[in-house]
């Protein structure tokens, strides 16, 4: 089955590489909100550090998935929903979006990126991965963003870290694909005034 095959494939890679790369610019432990979870490696790693976790997830076999990992962790709340669909923690010190936020339709996207930026504190980080439209996913459905897309998204955010990436390489199952790829790790800045 698919699904099974996805998340074996998943949890054998464990948290994605990109955690580590976020890793030195984190604040100390504090609440994290991470949209699109998946299989959970990534809320497993964010708990091992001590971190307090929302994660949202629409996928009810991610969601059951995710809850054996943490084995109910108080520390760790799991939400069942799209991620427009339910209330967001206010003044999270991180959201995290980790190869999950271009699964949105281009319709929710710019509501989404808003979201972000009111839900983060002042000086809290966003980190995760916009898709470019030569990656094999682009559909209608997928939003993607050329840098200069990327560019216009950035008002309000200070960039730590920024990386466009376009490489063969493969999924999560070893097959080839074509990536296409904007790795970000953003600080909110303190003031901003969005109304231009
Ligand atoms: C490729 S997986 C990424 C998993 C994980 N972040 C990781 O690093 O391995 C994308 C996840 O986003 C979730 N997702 C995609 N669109 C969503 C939406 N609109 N609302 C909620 N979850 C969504 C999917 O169910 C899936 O679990």
């Amino acid at each position: 089955m698919a699904w099974e095959k996805y998340a074996e494939a998943a949890r054998s890679l464990g948290p994605n590489p990109f955690y580590a790369v976020a890793a030195p610019h984190l604040p100390e432990p504090g609440h994290v909100l991470e949209l699109g979870f998946g299989v959970g490696t990534g809320v497993k790693w964010w708990l091992d550090r001590g971190w307090q976790v929302t994660g949202i997830d629409e996928d009810p076999d991610m969601v059951r998935e995710t809850l054996a990992l943490v084995n109910h962790n108080p520390s760790c709340e799991i939400i069942q929903s799209p991620y427009l669909s339910v209330p967001w923690p206010q003044g999270c010190d991180v959201i995290a979006a980790v190869f999950s936020l271009f699964f949105a339709s281009p319709k929710d996207f710019p509501e989404l990126w808003n979201r972000i930026h009111h839900h983060v504190r002042p000086n809290g980080l966003f980190i995760g991965q916009l898709l470019g439209p030569e990656d094999d996913w682009a559909a209608p459905h997928i939003t993607t963003h050329t840098a200069g897309e990327v560019d216009a998204l950035l008002k309000g955010w200070e960039v730590l870290h920024r990386e466009e990436v376009k490489r063969d390489g493969k999924t999560v199952f070893g097959e080839p694909k074509h990536w296409h790829v904007h790795h970000l790790i953003l600080r909110r800045a303190e003031e901003v005034d969005r109304s231009v």
